[in-house]
Formats: structure tokens, sequence, C-alpha cells
């Protein structure tokens, strides 16, 4: 029986080393500067913008702020899914490239997944709590919203 479980702990010990192998593509731009961005291009104030650039970035941005964490997988493959699908929806260095509509779209679905807590995205803030947003957040970000419209 305790060899049985010595193979075991073995084959998990071996599977761990080699999914580690795997190493997609970093999403980091090494500080472009983009005429594009939502940020630059729409007068955002400087407290929204932070409030985006720490909380929203790393998934809807090409540039991601790695923890250490983030390197090893299965986190790795979790998080880079997820920045691939968040920059599909929503790339906000790509903002000004998006036609009105699509922009008027997203401002509402924007304040609705910070309204609703489903953005960022929970899985994600259990792990990064500097990206977790507080009440006094929220209301910063949903009023300026509110007056976009
Ligand atoms: C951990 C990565 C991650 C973070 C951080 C994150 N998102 Fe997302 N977001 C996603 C993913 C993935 C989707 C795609 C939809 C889904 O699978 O739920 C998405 C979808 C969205 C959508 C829907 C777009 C549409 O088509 O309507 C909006 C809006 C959005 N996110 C806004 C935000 C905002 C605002 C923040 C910051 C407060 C944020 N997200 C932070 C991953 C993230």
């Amino acid at each position: 029986m305790k060899s049985k479980l010595k193979i075991i702990a073995m084959v998990l010990l071996f599977l761990f080393i080699a999914i580690q192998v795997y190493q997609p593509t970093l999403n980091v731009d090494k500080g472009q500067v983009y005429q594009t961005d939502f940020i630059q291009s729409s007068n955002v104030p400087i407290e929204v913008g932070n409030i985006l650039r720490t909380s929203c970035y790393d998934c809807h941005s090409n540039n991601t702020n790695y923890v250490w964490y983030d390197y090893i997988q299965p986190a790795r493959f979790l998080v880079e899914n997820h920045i691939k699908s968040a920059k599909e929806d929503l790339n906000f260095n790509d903002w000004g490239k998006y036609s009105n509509r699509k922009q008027e779209r997203l401002l509402t679905s924007i304040k609705k997944q910070i309204k609703t807590g489903k953005m960022p995205l929970p899985s994600y803030t259990l792990m990064h709590k500097d990206a977790e947003l507080n009440n006094a957040q929220i209301k910063i970000l949903t009023s300026w919203l509110e007056e976009q419209e």
C-alpha cells in the first residue's frame, strides 16, 4: 500500500514537472505607447485610469504585469487563456480602433460588469489581491462611466 502511494506521488510529481515545459508566449509589449489606448484617447481622469490599469489591463491590454506564480503551470495556462478571450472582447490599447457603436456598447458593458462584480474575474482576484476593486473604487469608476452617457 505504501509503495503504491509512493508511485502515485512520483507520477504526480513527474506530471507537474512535465507541464512546466508548456510556456505560451507572454503578453508583454515592453512599454509600447498606443495612440488608440483608452486612457490616452478618452480624457480619462488619472484616478480612473490608475484603477483600470491595476484591475483590468492585466487581461484587457497587450501588457500583463505577471506575478511569480503566474509562470507556474497550471496557473500560467489559465491566465493566458483569460487574457486571450478578454482581449478578443475588449482590448483597451485598441479602443480608438473600435467603431462608435462598439465603444458605446462596451462602455455600457464595462459599467455592468463592474456593478455586478463580474469583473475583474473573481477567480483572478483570489490570487491577485491588488486587482480587487473596493467599494470606493467601484464608486469612482461607475460615477465616471455614468457621466459619459
Ligand atoms: C483575469 C483576467 C481579467 C481581468 C483582470 C478583467 N477581465 Fe474583463 N474579461 C475577461 C474575460 C476572460 C472576458 C471574456 C468573457 C468571459 O469569459 O467572461 C472578459 C470580458 C469582459 C467584458 C465583456 C466585453 C463585452 O464583449 O461585452 C467587459 C466589459 C470586461 N471584461 C471588463 C473588464 C473590466 C472593466 C475589468 C476591470 C475592472 C476587467 N474586465 C478585468 C477577463 C478579465
